[in-house]
């Protein structure tokens, strides 16, 4: 119920001006959120580089109207790459997009254009040696994903795309993505869908989980196990060393397990952070909220106690 409530306002512009406009929210974004420049994006990077994490960075922004505001993210993304790479992160730190953040709800062409921006930023990853990987919104875009990450595989066989464990379509997703050169990154989902494509209880979305981590873990592509489930880490730990494979990653958010973030790279393995930063981070806050009630109520706790 309250997931729902908060979902519900993710996408609500009444509830956005509340929350946005309350200075006091700003400890709680800081939680999840890197900074609202790229300054503060290269800082959080090299502080994970540090203690050998790695990085992929999303440019918030997940609901652009206009062609010149895709434009200006395209150009932000363009700016990031270039200062990961004078810093020297290019080959720990990757980017990741959304696809309405570069054009795709324009009422003309959106697909095409955002097609086409993503085609500039995978270019201007490329030209510093490193990737991109296409985040997944709501089930009505699934396919347009899809689609668009097969036509930039043609030019960047390299690019990767996440999908949701709590979709029905999922299993065999991963099924057609499990191949040689492919990067998927694996997750439950964020968003609020409804029971005729979704899977409603927690148990199902896990059940899920484990049998597309399956698939991908057999397959030969690149596994990215995106989880702070502890059970689902270590199934995928056991899964990879059953089949001796060592060509996968752990990924989590910024700001969430951050301890455990760091145990499992001083393992010895992969974990990759993601890392937002900008100041379109609403909607992304909201979907932290939801997540789990602890954070609301630590959200609200700031809001009486501040
Ligand atoms: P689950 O929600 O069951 O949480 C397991 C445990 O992790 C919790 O008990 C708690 O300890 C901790 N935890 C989880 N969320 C927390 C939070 N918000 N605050 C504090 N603790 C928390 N989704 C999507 O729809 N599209 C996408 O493109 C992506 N991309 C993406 C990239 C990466 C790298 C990650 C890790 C996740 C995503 N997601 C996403 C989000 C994902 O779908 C999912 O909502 C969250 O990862 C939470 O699910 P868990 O697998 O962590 O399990």
């Amino acid at each position: 119920m309250l997931r729902s409530t908060l979902l519900a306002a993710a996408r609500s512009t009444g509830a956005r001006k509340l929350v946005e406009r309350t200075p006091l929210t700003r400890p709680v974004v800081d939680r999840f959120i890197a900074g609202d420049d790229v300054d503060a994006a290269i800082r959080a990077t090299g502080a994970l580089v540090a203690d050998g994490r790695f990085a992929t960075l999303d440019h918030l922004g997940e609901d652009t109207l206009g062609a010149t505001q895709a434009d200006a993210t395209v150009a932000a993304y363009s700016d990031l790459l270039s200062r990961l790479d004078d810093a020297g992160y290019a080959g720990r730190a990757e980017v990741s997009v959304k696809l309405s953040a570069v054009g795709r709800s324009l009422p003309v062409d959106g697909e095409k254009i955002a097609l086409e921006n993503a085609r500039r930023i995978c270019a201007a990853a490329d030209a510093v040696g490193t990737t991109v990987t296409l985040d997944m919104e709501d089930h009505t875009t699934t396919d347009s994903t899809l689609d668009v990450l097969r036509e930039l595989r043609v030019d960047f066989p390299w690019v990767g795309a996440v999908l949701q464990a709590y979709l029905k379509r999922t299993e065999q997703d991963c099924r057609d993505l499990a191949h040689a050169g492919s990067r998927v990154r694996l997750c439950k989902g964020a968003y609020q869908e409804p029971a005729s494509v979704a899977y409603q209880d927690k148990t199902d979305v896990d059940r899920s989980y484990v049998r597309c981590l399956k698939v991908l873990m057999a397959g030969e592509g690149y596994p990215m196990v995106a989880s702070h489930d502890p059970r689902l880490i270590a199934i995928a730990a056991d899964l990879a060393g059953r089949r001796a494979l060592d060509s996968y990653e752990f990924q989590m958010l910024y700001g969430i397990r951050p301890e455990e973030q760091k145990r499992i790279a001083a393992a010895g393995n992969t974990m990759r952070v993601y890392l937002p930063y900008g100041d379109e981070w609403y909607g992304y806050f909201m979907r932290r909220l939801a997540e789990r009630p602890a954070n609301v109520a630590f959200f609200l706790r700031s809001l009486v106690t501040t």
